[in-house]
């Protein structure tokens, strides 16, 4: 006789949900209070977000929701519904790593690799937003994910050399655009 198993709790009732992930739209219908790390992990496709402590402690599970750092353990789906969500698949440009992936590679910023993920999130935010941090700054945005294995300093090392490669891509971008005219109406007459 087939058993089947009972659940702990009464089928919460399923709901549309549409979001962009990492740029691409997701139709899918999910429990009403589904969490959004699940929604992610189970059925986005995104494996890279993280699950750690599942409380709210740890920063693994970070995700931007319209461009702000969120924990995906502590949202409800429901609440991103409609939203922009970027994991940390959605940091690279096609085949170009984001500067902040590269530095953590090249500076010892990740080492077993399972916060990774959650810094890369908070990281990339903090730059976009103050392409110039100095420590402190850093080591505020970044204090609400844990690493065990780098004793931090690599990270904020890692995070410091994103933001000089910007800087400089920036600073080669503005003396490559064309300059406004700084004599408007001057013919050379
Ligand atoms: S898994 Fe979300 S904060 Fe740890
Ligand atoms: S690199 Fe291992 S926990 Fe951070």
């Amino acid at each position: 006789m087939v058993q089947h198993r009972l659940p702990m709790l009464p089928s919460a009732g399923e709901v549309p949900w549409i979001a962009s992930v990492n740029g691409t739209e997701k139709k899918l219908n999910i429990e009403n209070n589904a969490i959004l790390l699940d929604v992610l992990r189970d059925q986005a496709g995104s494996l890279g977000t993280k699950r750690g402590c599942d409380m709210g402690t740890c920063g693994c599970c970070s995700v931007l929701i319209d461009g702000e750092p969120r924990l995906s353990c502590l949202t409800l789906a429901v609440e991103a519904d409609g939203c922009k969500i970027t994991t940390v698949e959605g940091l690279a440009d096609g085949h170009h790593l984001h500067p902040i992936q590269e530095m953590f590679a090249e500076c010892g910023g990740s080492q077993c690799g399972f916060c990774t993920p959650g810094f890369l999130v908070v990281a990339s935010s903090l730059l976009e937003n103050n392409p110039s941090p100095n420590d402190e700054e850093i080591k505020s945005a970044i204090e609400g994910n844990l690493c065990r294995c780098t004793g931090y300093q690599q990270i904020v090392d890692s995070i410091r050399a994103a933001s000089e490669i910007l800087i400089s891509e920036e600073t080669i971008e503005d003396s490559t655009s064309p300059k406004s005219d700084p004599h408007p109406g001057f013919t050379g007459e």
